[in-house]
């Protein structure tokens, strides 16, 4: 894949701002501030692209809410991951038929990962006549120009294009917290793991320039964000398709030279490729937080065969080892797929006795759901719902014993934490996380409210910890 057509000619991009103008004047014909309402599902990649979608709505003029009924906008930010997801987002837009009967001027767009895909947009064609507009995230900075297309013509309009993907630079940003920001590094996923959509939705791997993303963040820390998580399907890939020599241990390296009091964390590292010099730059790098999302996925060799995760359940456990013998303070994380096609109980049960070696701080859970038009959605799967929920239950059960019993080990330590945001709750009023990202409910005064605080941990739950800023 040639780099120059991944990324975005600046023409383009100025083309789109063309475009913002232009819907910015008709939208002033409304006769009131016009109103969007961005509804996001789905990962932190799609969180990110909402933002980038705020940032483009709010330079067309608009103004945001959460209330279907006075908008004058809707996005719908989807996520195909698993059925549920799908079904979820099916429901919602079918609901939206009586905000549009309601207000025939509403425009109805739906994007992200289950636009990009045929069957979808082909269901949304036929049944959803309401929806206005569809586009993939491949389409994400063309935006401007698909919505002037609706707006000024009403015709529908359906860009899902699978193409390789694309690199856009320099797209609007609304941020929702003034502490902590999301940045991503590369986009897309070559992996194909048997199970996942996602490389058929999300294109091919490609990564941002290293300048732009150090500039992204030099500016971002200058304006005093505290936490930045940079994103990627594999950010363990990031560079392979750079001409400069760059991976992402070395990325992490720039990024720790830039000055300030702030924490780098990031996601999603791909164990394939999570290496020793990986984890020696994680442990030598101050502003990087020892914290990794490393999912295992399935504790048994054959399934990760089967998976195509291109690791065993023995070299998984070697990375684990050397990660925490340079960072023994390392907070570690996990997604496990239990119920892929064929998968034993005996299996399953490794993957149960693999959590229990490794004792995770948390895990995020899945049983699985066939994703059509990938290979493992072809696979024989004799094992009944009922008996995956019961493996479940039990991966559940021993989960939750090592996260209370991990959290039980906070109280009475003092952990620096950073002050995130107020919690609604009345004996816990802020929210805040340790430098591992574990959620610490604390006590204390809302002006600490974006600042680094000292907690004495108090109590604990398998989810939470609870402490008093001192
Ligand atoms: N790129 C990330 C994962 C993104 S998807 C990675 O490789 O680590 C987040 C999680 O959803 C995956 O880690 C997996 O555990 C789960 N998942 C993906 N496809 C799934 C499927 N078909 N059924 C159930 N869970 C799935
Ligand atoms: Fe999906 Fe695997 Fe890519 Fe993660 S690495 S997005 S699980 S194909
Ligand atoms: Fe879902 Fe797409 Fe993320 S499928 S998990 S929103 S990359």
């Amino acid at each position: 894949m040639d780099r120059r057509e991944v990324v975005v000619p600046a023409g383009d991009m100025d083309r789109q701002r063309d475009y913002t103008q232009r819907l910015a004047a008709l939208f002033q014909q409304l006769g009131h501030p016009p109103l969007a309402m961005v509804d996001t599902y789905g990962c932190q990649q799609n969180v990110a692209d909402s933002q980038r979608i705020m940032g483009m709505l709010q330079e067309m003029g608009c103004g945001f809410t959460q209330d279907a009924g006075r908008a004058d906008v809707i996005v719908i930010n989807t996520c195909a991951i698993r059925e549920n997801a799908e079904k979820k987002v099916f429901g919602v837009v079918g609901q939206l038929v009586h905000a549009k009967e309601k207000n025939p001027g509403l425009t109805i767009c739906l994007c992200g990962c289950m636009a990009q895909q045929e069957a979808v947009a082909e269901k949304i064609k036929a049944s959803y006549r309401h929806v206005d507009l569809v586009f993939g995230p491949q389409a994400l900075w063309k935006f401007p120009e698909l919505l002037y297309e609706v707006c000024s013509g009403r015709d529908r309009v359906f860009s899902i294009r699978n193409e390789h993907g694309t690199i856009a630079e320099g797209m609007p940003v609304v941020r929702e917290s003034a502490v902590k920001a999301w940045v991503s590094i590369m986009y897309g996923c070559n992996n194909f793991c048997s199970y996942c959509i996602v490389p058929y939705v999300r294109g091919r791997e490609r990564s941002r320039e290293p300048e732009r993303i150090l500039a992204e963040i030099r500016e971002l820390v200058e304006s005093g964000f505290k936490e930045i998580t940079l994103l990627g399907q594999n950010v363990n890939s990031y560079g392979k398709d750079l001409d400069c020599p760059m991976d992402f241990a070395d990325l992490l390296r720039e990024i720790d030279r830039i000055p300030g009091d702030y924490l780098i964390r990031f996601m999603t590292s791909h164990p394939k490729d999570a290496g020793e010099k990986l984890f020696d730059a994680m442990a030598a790098c101050d502003h990087v937080a020892k914290q990794l999302h490393l999912p295992v996925q399935s504790g048994n060799s054959r399934v990760l065969k089967a998976m195509n995760r291109g690791y065993t359940r023995e070299q998984y456990l070697e990375k684990v080892r050397y990660a925490r013998s340079v960072m023994p303070e390392l907070v570690l994380t996990s997604d496990i797929i239990i119920g892929f096609p064929g998968e034993t109980e005996e299996e399953a049960m490794d993957t149960v006795a693999l959590i229990q070696e490794v004792r995770y701080d948390a895990l995020f859970t899945f049983i699985y759901s066939p994703r059509p038009g990938t290979p493992a959605a072809k696979l024989p799967d004799p094992a009944s719902r009922a008996e995956k929920q019961v493996w479940f239950d039990r991966l559940l059960d021993a989960q939750n014993s090592i996260s209370a019993g991990l959290h039980r080990a906070y109280v009475g330590k003092t952990v620096r934490v950073l002050v995130d945001g107020g919690s609604g709750d009345k004996t816990w009023p802020l929210s805040s996380r340790t430098a591992g990202g574990r959620l610490v409910h604390l006590k204390g005064d809302h002006g600490l409210i974006g600042s680094y605080a000292e907690a004495r941990i108090v109590d604990s739950n398998t989810w939470a910890l609870f402490g008093e800023a001192r």
